[in-house]
């Protein structure tokens, strides 16, 4: 999870990706010193490289992390990390399609996809994958 914050929505992914080993990312030292929920977290630097290695993580999780700075060097990070066929998904307040797809595409990545939440207005979720994948 990339700004995993205190770790509230793990239950929720743990629940979906059951047999899924998450690790809660986030560059806030204090909301992980608030995270309990069992998973192991890792402090990032917010604009930097991501300390896993390469084709080793399956899916990028990042809800409600979108209307912060999401940094190109960081973003750019995933088509290094993600498994072949993995996949960035994600939570946005509106579709902001250009600057999304602009953003995502000076990382090496691409959207594939991209609706509205159901019954929540206002939020978008959308998944985007290395573009050379
Ligand atoms: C609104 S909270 C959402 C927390 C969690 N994803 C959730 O849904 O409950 C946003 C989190 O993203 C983190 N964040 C924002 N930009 C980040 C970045 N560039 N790198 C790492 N974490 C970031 C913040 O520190 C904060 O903890």
């Amino acid at each position: 999870m990339l700004g995993t914050g205190d770790g509230r929505a793990v239950p929720v992914y743990r629940s979906v990706f059951a047999d899924s080993r998450i690790y809660g990312c986030d560059m806030s030292a204090a909301s992980l010193r608030r995270h309990d929920s069992g998973t192991p977290v890792v402090q990032i630097s917010g604009d930097g490289p991501l300390p896993f290695a390469g084709r080793t993580i399956g899916v990028v999780l990042a809800s409600f992390v979108f209307h912060f700075s999401v940094p190109v060097p960081l973003l750019a990070e995933l088509p290094r990390i993600l498994r072949v066929g993995g996949a960035l998904v994600a939570t946005v307040y509106g579709p902001q399609t250009p600057s999304l797809i602009r953003l995502l595409r000076a990382a090496r990545m691409e959207l594939v996809g991209m609706r509205q939440v159901r019954d929540v207005h206002g939020h978008f979720v959308f998944t985007a994958q290395p573009t050379d994948a």
